[in-house]
This record gives structure tokens, sequence and C-alpha cells, in this order.
């Protein structure tokens, strides 16, 4: 039978045929999902959609298959629970946060966390205190030292729970075995956010996951870096230190009543996938990617992040699957960079920043698909014109920092500033505001959050000082075409403060 045409599908201002379209074109995603557009073709999704009818169990309330399916990702990644999350690493992290501590506790968190962590920390009316991560030579945040958690445990007793995002966005991990051994000293909870990390488990040469180094609780986002679809997440329990029936009860305000079953179907066939296939899947994945890192360092101006180049301090361990590409000394912006990969080359990556873009590989990765990244990154190496003053860097890699004869382009160390809280969070969100020009708030209370998105880390949150300082980088962000997201005012003129 021939395939029915219907008039809607050349009509471009429809979203089912922009995805359509996107599907069929020979654009590259070098980003999430995880899946790569390569898993099982279903011709009608729709004819699988249900809701809990009988047979299918019910999540918030699992006896059966459900039951079962959360038991096997269990197993897979050596959980004593593991929890289906249908609405991404976000409810998980809000759920955790909000289990872990009672309302208007203290949690010791790092700063570098997503939008969720606030969130949670802001709906519970929680005090925070911030771990601030190493800044790298890269440009890019570093690892949080686990003696700056062991001082602030020591020095603040009020303490009742920790909060680190590990790996980070950029793929850099902490020691998470040492903040765990210190944390469970004082009897307290460590919970991680792994969203980028849920293919940790299956290859040495990933970093090894929170799981096996003694974390509470674990945040995964399957859809990030498995086959799996978007939205859909894992949180693991290892042991008694959270209450998990307080952690059910948040898991049912925070999810939806109708979770979804394709993503729960979804989820499933990922596990079963990464159970019987993972491991040979992943040498084959593993040897793509160590052959794109070999390949990387012939590139004379661009740079590949590799953590020998950073010291051990600052940067604990490297996801590899994370390919952070800078445009080292040449006259290039990360934002130009992504536009020529994507226009000129048809690969799309994850994200650009200041003075890099993100490739996120996952095991669906094809060959083809290195060969085309490390041919775009050759070609565009070799045409390059290099900084004045900076034409003699040889193998000193230059990563974004000041430039002789050009704008500085700003790194994560320029633009994570270190925070000046004045009051909690939700407390600043309370209180009377006005709202002012961006430019005229200095020295004001912010009542909002400021973040880039990616990664939805807040350049400031609300309780805190306005400087000088962040209302300048928040411009230049802007004059980057860096996606400044959190304001109330959408063209980012003006910010609300709190009225004192
Ligand atoms: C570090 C980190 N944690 C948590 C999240 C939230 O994950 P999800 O999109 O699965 O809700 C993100 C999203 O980008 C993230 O980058």
């Amino acid at each position: 039978m021939s395939e029915i045409k219907y008039s809607w599908q050349d009509d471009t201002s429809r979203l089912d045929q922009k995805l359509q379209n996107n599907s069929y074109s020979d654009c590259y995603p070098f980003h999430m999902p995880g899946h790569k557009r390569r898993t099982i073709d279903f011709s009608n999704l729709y004819s699988l959609d249900i809701t809990e009818i009988e047979g299918f169990d019910n999540l918030h309330h699992p006896q059966g298959i459900l039951k079962e399916a959360q038991q096997r990702a269990a197993a897979l990644y050596g959980a004593k629970e593991t929890f289906y999350l249908v609405n991404g690493s976000t409810a998980g992290i809000l759920s955790a946060i909000s289990a872990a501590l009672p309302r208007l506790g203290t949690l010791l968190m790092s700063r570098n966390s997503h939008k969720s962590a606030y969130h949670a920390v802001c709906l519970r009316g929680l005090e925070t205190v911030y771990l601030l991560p190493a800044p790298t030579e890269f440009g890019v945040s570093g690892s949080v030292c686990p003696a700056h958690v062991a001082q602030a445990l020591e020095d603040l007793p009020q303490i009742s729970a920790v909060f680190i995002t590990s790996p980070t966005y950029d793929g850099i991990t902490s020691d998470i075995r040492t903040i765990a051994e210190i944390v469970h000293a004082y009897n307290l909870p460590l919970i991680v956010d792994e969203a980028h990390g849920a293919h940790f488990a299956f290859s040495e040469e990933f970093p090894e996951s929170a799981i096996s180094c003694g974390a509470d609780v674990v945040i995964q986002s399957l859809h990030k870096t498995l086959p799996s679809f978007t939205q859909t997440a894992l949180l693991h329990v290892t042991s008694d230190r959270i209450d998990v029936d307080n952690l059910k009860r948040f898991l049912s305000i925070y999810q939806t009543s109708s979770p979804s079953y394709l993503l729960m179907m979804s989820m499933d066939q990922c596990v079963r996938y990464m159970e019987e296939y993972g491991a040979a899947q992943m040498e084959e994945y593993i040897l793509l990617l160590k052959s794109f890192y070999q390949q990387a360092k012939s590139l004379k101006h661009l740079k590949v992040f590799d953590k020998t180049a950073v010291s051990e301090d600052v940067c604990f361990d490297q996801d590899i699957s994370k390919i952070l590409i800078s445009v080292g000394d040449s006259q290039m912006t990360g934002q130009k960079l992504y536009r020529k990969l994507l226009n000129t080359y048809h690969l799309q990556m994850e994200m650009c920043a200041g003075h890099y873009v993100t490739a996120l590989s996952s095991i669906m990765d094809t060959a083809e698909g290195f060969h085309r990244l490390t041919r775009a990154l050759k070609e565009i190496d070799e045409k390059i014109s290099v900084s004045a003053g900076n034409s003699k860097s040889g193998s000193k890699v230059i990563y974004g920092s000041k430039r002789p004869g050009r704008s500085k382009l700003l790194t994560s160390n320029d633009i994570y500033q270190n925070p000046k809280p004045q009051m909690p969070i939700a407390l600043a969100m309370e209180q009377p505001s006005e709202r002012l020009a961006l430019k005229a708030s200095t020295g004001h209370i912010s009542q909002e959050f400021v973040y880039l998105y990616p990664p939805g880390i807040p350049l400031i949150a609300p309780g805190e000082i306005l400087t000088g300082k962040i209302i300048s980088i928040i411009d230049q962000c802007q004059k980057l075409g860096l996606s400044v997201e959190g304001l109330s005012d959408q063209t980012n003129q003006s910010i609300k403060v709190v009225t004192l």
C-alpha cells in the first residue's frame, strides 16, 4: 500500500513536520539525547501509548511489571533501590534534596549545580553553603575539593546533607569516594547529581560511578548519554541514610500522576540493551573515542580538552565522552566555531560557550559521525588565522584567557564569580521587590536567578548581591550571543531586586 501524504506534511511551521525533516536531514547529532535517533523504529507510537490499565502496573505504587523493571535497573547499576524518573533528573534532584533535609535545613552544595537543585532549595526554604569548584586552566569549572567538604562540615554543624554535581556539564568529576567517607563520618547523606554519567558503569575508561564510590543517592539522566527517550532518568538509593518512604512521597509530588508508558518502555529497553550489549558496544565506542582523541592531537590551533593538560587537584577525572573543543589560539570564538561546524559541516554540537564548543558523544555514535567531526576540525584548523601575539604559542596551550590584540573570551572561570549571599533564596523570593534596569542594579539584592542555558548554573541566585562585575558579565554573555535566562524580563534589560 502506498504511503498517504497529507497536505500538512510540507508545512514546516508544524512541529511534527519540522521534527521529521530534521530526522531525515544529514545533520549529525553531537548532542542529546544519547540514542542519537538510532533505536527501534516504531511505525505508530500512538498505538503503544496507554494509561495505567489492567496488567500494566502503576509507577507510583509499583507491584508488577514496573516494579520488576525498576529492580532490573537497580541490579544493573548495583543500587539497593532504583526509581524511574519520567521528568528527568530534575524530578530526582528535587525529590532527593527535599527528602534528605528538614524544611528550612542547611544544604552544603557545589555552586556549579543545575537549577533544579536551586529550585529544591527554594521550595523547601533551605539555607545553602556553597562549595566552589576549582577553576581549571582550560577555563571550565573543575572538581570540588574534599578538604573543603571536610572544613565546611567541621565548621557548620547545622548542615544536614551534601549535594555534589559530578560529572559537571563539561564532564569533570570530583573525588566522590573521599567525599563520601568525609560526609559519612558525620552520618549525613551524600546526594550526587550524576545526570551526565549514566554510562560510567559500563567501561573503565570512564570515571567510576558515584554509586560504587559510596554516594547515598545518585541521580542519572538515561536520556543524556544512553539510548533512551528525552526526560528519562533514574534515581538510585544505596544506603539507609535517606528515608525511602519520604523520598517516595516527594517523587509522587514532583512527578506527574500520568507517567508516560512510552518513556517507561524506553527506560526498560535501555536497561535491557545495556545489560545485553552494553559491554561489547562500549568497547567499539571507546575505540572510536580513543582514535578521535589521538587524531585531535595533531590540531595546531583548536584544542580538545584532555585532563592531562590540567593539574589533578583541579580535575579529579574526566569523562571522555564529552568532547570539549577550545578555539585555542585562533581568532575564533566558541560561537563562530559552533556556527561553522553546523553551517558548513552539518554537525550539530550540544552547546557553545565563549571559548569552546561541546560535542556530546554516546555509545550510539557511528564511525562516520566521528570521521565527519575529525575531518571538519582538521579543515577548520588548517584555515584558521592565529591571534596577534599568540602565533608562537607552539605547544603552550592558551585556553581563552587574556590575549593581546583581541577582546577577552569569557571562560567559566570569569563567568562564575564567588556569590555574595545576603539572605536565603526562598526568603529573597518572597520579599517586596522593585524592577530596576540591570545596569542600575549594582549593590542591590537580586530577587531572580540569572543563568546561562545550557548548562543552567546560576550566575546569580535570589538573595545575592548584584556586583558591578556580575552585571558586566551578564552584559558580556548577552553580547556574545550566549543564552542568558532566568529573568522575568525576557529582554534581559531589567531585574527584580529586593526592596529593603
Ligand atoms: C548537571 C545537570 N544536572 C541535572 C540536569 C537536569 O536533567 P534533566 O534534563 O534530565 O532533568 C541537567 C540538565 O541539563 C544537568 O546538566
